[in-house]
C-alpha cells in the first residue's frame, strides 16, 4: 500500500468517526404535547404568581421570550437571575432595573429538562395571546393620555400587520419590550432596523437571525417622539387591567420606567457588546468540551496506530 493511500484511509476513518461536530448550538425546545403540558403545570406552580405569558404582572410578559433570548441565557436567568445580575450581564441588569429591582427567586431545584418544558409551554402559549379584553379607554387616561392615544393610532396603522403586544404574529410580541429594551436601542431599530443590524449590534443580529433574517421595513418617516408614543401605548396595554385598582405604578406612565427614559437626550446606550450570552454558537459547554477531549485522544490514538503500521510495512 502506498503512503498516500494510507493517509487517505486514515483521513476517511477520522471523518467517519469524529464525534458529530455540534458547533455549540443550543438544545432545541421540545414540542410534543406531553412536555408542553408538563411545562404548563410547572409554570402554574412556580411562575404564575409573578408572570403571565400575554400580559405583565410583577414580572414581564413572557410571550415570545424564547425567541428573544438564547436558551443558555434563559437557563442561567431562571436558575439564578441574581448571579447573572451581580456578574453584570447587561441585559439582566437592565430588566432588573426596569422592574424596580424586584428579585426573581432562583429555581435551582428545577432541572434543565423542567425548564425546557416550561419554555416549550411559553413558546406554545405565545401563539394564542391574551383571551382577556383589556380596556384601553381606562389605560389611555392620565398625563400621557394623548401620547398613548397617538401611539395606538400609529401602532394600529404601521405595526399591527406584523406585531401584537401579547403574541407572536410575523414578528415577536411587543408587550414587555418597552421595559426589556432601552428606548435608545428601540428608536434607531424601529427607525431603520437593517442599519442597526449592519452596524453589528449583537442583539439586533440575534433577533433577526431568530426570524430567519426577515427584513422589518424601515420607518424613517416616524419621528423619535412618534416611536416613543408607540412604546408608551404598548407599555400601557401590556400592563393590563390587573393593575387598575391597585397602586401598581406600572399602569401610570408617569411612574413607569418608560417616563424615566426621556427621548432627548436619551439614556446611555446599552452596550450589547457585553452580551456574551447571545453568542451561543461560540459557547463550548462541558459536554462539548468532553467531546473535544475525546476527539483529541481519538486522533492521538490513530496517529500512534498509523506510526506502528508504517514501522511494520517499512521493515
Ligand atoms: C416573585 C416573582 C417571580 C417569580 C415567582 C418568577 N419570576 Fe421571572 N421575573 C420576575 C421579575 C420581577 C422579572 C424582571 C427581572 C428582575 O427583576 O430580575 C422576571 C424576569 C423573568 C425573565 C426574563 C424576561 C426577559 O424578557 O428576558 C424570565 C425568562 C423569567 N422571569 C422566567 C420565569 C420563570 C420561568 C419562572 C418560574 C420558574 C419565574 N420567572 C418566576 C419575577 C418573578
Ligand atoms: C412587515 C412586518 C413588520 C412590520 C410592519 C413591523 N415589524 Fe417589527 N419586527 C418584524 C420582525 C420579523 C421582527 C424580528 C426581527 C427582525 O426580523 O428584524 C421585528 C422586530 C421588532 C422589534 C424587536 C422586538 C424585541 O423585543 O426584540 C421591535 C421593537 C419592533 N419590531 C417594533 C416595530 C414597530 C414599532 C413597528 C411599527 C412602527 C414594526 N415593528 C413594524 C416585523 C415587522
Amino acid at each position: 500500500m502506498k503512503i498516500s493511500d494510507c493517509i487517505l484511509f486514515i483521513l476517511l476513518f477520522l471523518l467517519m468517526t469524529f464525534p458529530g461536530s455540534s458547533s455549540g448550538q443550543s438544545k432545541e425546545l421540545p414540542s410534543d404535547r406531553e412536555s408542553i403540558d408538563k411545562g404548563e403545570t410547572l409554570f402554574l406552580n412556580n411562575c404564575n404568581v409573578c408572570h403571565a405569558i400575554p400580559v405583565e404582572r410583577i414580572g414581564p410578559a413572557l410571550s415570545t421570550v424564547t425567541k428573544k433570548r438564547s436558551l443558555t441565557w434563559l437557563l442561567g436567568f431562571i436558575k439564578n437571575s441574581q448571579s447573572m445580575i451581580t456578574a453584570g450581564d447587561t441585559h439582566a441588569v437592565f430588566i432588573f432595573r426596569s422592574y424596580n429591582n424586584t428579585v426573581m427567586p432562583s429555581f435551582k431545584k428545577l432541572s434543565d429538562d423542567d425548564i425546557f418544558d416550561i419554555l416549550a409551554y411559553i413558546q406554545d402559549a405565545s401563539k394564542t395571546g391574551s383571551p382577556k379584553d383589556l380596556h384601553p379607554e381606562v389605560l389611555l387616561s392620565g398625563k400621557y393620555g394623548d401620547a398613548i392615544l397617538h401611539g395606538k393610532f400609529l401602532f394600529d396603522q404601521q405595526c399591527a400587520v406584523c406585531h401584537a403586544f401579547d403574541k407572536e404574529v410575523i414578528g415577536p410580541a411587543l408587550g414587555s419590550t418597552p421595559k426589556t429594551l432601552p428606548l435608545s436601542w428601540l428608536i434607531p431599530f424601529v427607525h431603520n432596523s437593517q442599519e442597526v443590524i449592519k452596524k453589528g449590534d449583537i442583539y439586533a443580529n440575534f433577533i433577526s437571525e431568530q426570524y430567519d433574517h426577515y427584513k422589518m421595513p424601515a420607518f424613517t418617516y416616524l419621528s423619535e417622539n412618534d416611536i416613543r408614543d408607540i412604546f408608551l401605548y404598548l407599555n400601557a396595554k401590556a400592563t393590563g387591567p390587573v393593575h387598575i385598582s391597585g397602586s401598581n405604578a406600572a399602569l401610570n406612565p408617569d411612574l413607569s420606567p418608560m417616563s424615566k427614559l426621556k427621548v432627548d437626550p436619551g439614556p446611555p446606550r446599552m452596550s450589547f457588546e457585553e452580551g456574551r450570552h447571545y453568542r451561543r454558537y461560540i459557547s463550548l459547554n462541558l459536554i462539548q468540551g468532553l467531546f473535544l477531549l475525546g476527539a483529541l485522544i481519538h486522533i492521538a490514538f490513530i496517529i500512534a496506530l498509523a506510526f506502528i503500521f508504517f514501522r511494520l510495512i517499512n521493515k
